[in-house]
């Protein structure tokens, strides 16, 4: 078992994204949960997820239960050790510094050095307490209560193992008071912050900022081997994120000066390794109109899209709905996965293009934008 480390403000986002990276996930705190299988490449390449441990065991959120945990625990290793030990949000009010001298103690008891600088081994002590919500199935807003953020199915392909958990929520409405010790076993590479939009060769404003991009392009399967198309790629935000964790990946945008500089902005797709330990994908840009792709049937694997905000991009020959619709229906013809991402939802539209919606998330940009992510299949 692996304990997953959440990130961000929304657990039920940052668990359907790693549900790309690991399978059997369970959420069993706020910003905790628990996976059966992970993929390292692919926790490296989450955004909303950030570490991933060998589970050693759980207890309450106090630190005799950690001492306990530790001192049953069977450890097959050795060397030097550093213990990190968090309390998430403040939750549990535990003496974080405390906790990590007293298993430090323990520790070295047990024949480990320390060494706080270059370790051999991570030891994680992760406090958290609150409730686990019960209120994501409100997020859609078509009346419609079958589809939910917590009822994402995760990607069965992410290990060889048996699917045999398929949310990614843990209880519901339950309150909990969780200490998990782990050793770490991978981190997320948090390079976000050096890829600014505005740092890029080119940059509109509406470009999607590279931590929400990661998300949604892991949404939509990015990963080596798979190919992964935007139809309206506007500065390549997307596609760069999706190249970064090792997808080919498509653009089409209306208008011309969108191709020439996503083109721009996709040649800072390293040529070999990127940093999160895999080749950088295969980027190609063309001009086109999202509701008549010039792509055979099939051409991609999944398609993530962020419809134009009315006030900043410019809509060629459609009105919204029209476009949406028809891209809809495209990215259909295209793939068997798609993430939209809109200033509204297109739930209805979405169904009526033939996809069944996995999950829908609102994140607030700011006071007059609410971004809305489909998860559709
Ligand atoms: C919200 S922007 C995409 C922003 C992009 N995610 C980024 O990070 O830069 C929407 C894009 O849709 C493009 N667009 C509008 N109508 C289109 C159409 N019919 N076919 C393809 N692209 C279209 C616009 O040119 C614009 O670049």
């Amino acid at each position: 078992m692996y304990l997953l480390e959440l990130g961000g403000e929304d657990d039920a986002f940052a668990a359907c994204e790693a549900a790309s990276a690991a399978t059997g996930l369970k959420r069993v705190a706020p910003g905790l949960a628990v996976a059966r299988g992970m993929v390292p490449d692919r926790v490296r390449g989450l955004a909303y997820t950030h570490a991933a441990s060998e589970l050693i065991g759980r207890g309450g959120a106090d630190p005799e239960s950690a001492r306990s945990i530790l001192e049953a625990a069977a450890i097959d290793r050795a060397g030097s050790v550093a213990v990190r030990a968090t309390d998430v949000h403040g939750s549990t009010g535990v003496d974080t510094r405390l906790v990590e001298r007293e298993l430090g103690n323990l520790l070295v008891d047990r024949g480990f050095s320390v060494d706080l600088e270059e370790p051999d081994h991570v030891l994680r002590a992760v406090f958290s307490a609150g409730r686990l919500p019960d209120d994501e199935a409100d997020t859609t807003t078509d009346g419609e209560a079958d589809t939910t953020a917590t009822g994402y199915e995760p990607d069965t392909a992410a290990t060889d193992r048996e699917p045999d958990v398929t949310a990614a929520a843990g209880p519901r409405g339950e309150t909990v008071s969780v200490c998990a010790l782990g050793w770490l076993a991978v981190e997320s590479v948090r390079d976000f912050g050096r890829r600014k939009p505005t740092d890029r060769p080119f940059f509109q404003p509406g470009s999607m900022e590279p931590l929400l991009a990661r998300a949604v392009a892991n949404l939509a399967g990015a990963r080596p081997g798979r190919t992964v198309l935007d139809p309206m790629c506007g500065t390549g935000g997307v596609l760069l994120e999706a190249g970064l964790v090792g997808a080919d990946v498509l653009g089409v945008d209306a208008q011309a000066k969108m191709v020439a500089g996503a083109r721009e902005n996709l040649a800072l797709l390293p040529d070999g390794e990127s940093a999160v330990g895999v080749p950088a994908g295969d980027p190609s840009v063309v001009r086109g109109d999202a509701t008549r792709l010039p792509f055979v049937d099939g051409a991609a694997d999944g398609v993530v899209f962020d419809a134009p905000y009315g006030r900043q991009s410019k809509i060629e020959r459609h009105d919204l709905a029209d476009l949406v619709g028809g891209a809809l229906a495209e990215a259909g013809r295209i793939a068997t996965r798609a993430v939209l991402v809109a200033d509204r939802t297109w739930v209805g539209p979405a169904r009526e293009a033939g996809w069944t919606l996995e999950a829908l998330f609102e994140r607030r940009v700011h006071r007059s934008l609410t971004r809305y992510v489909h998860v559709l299949s």
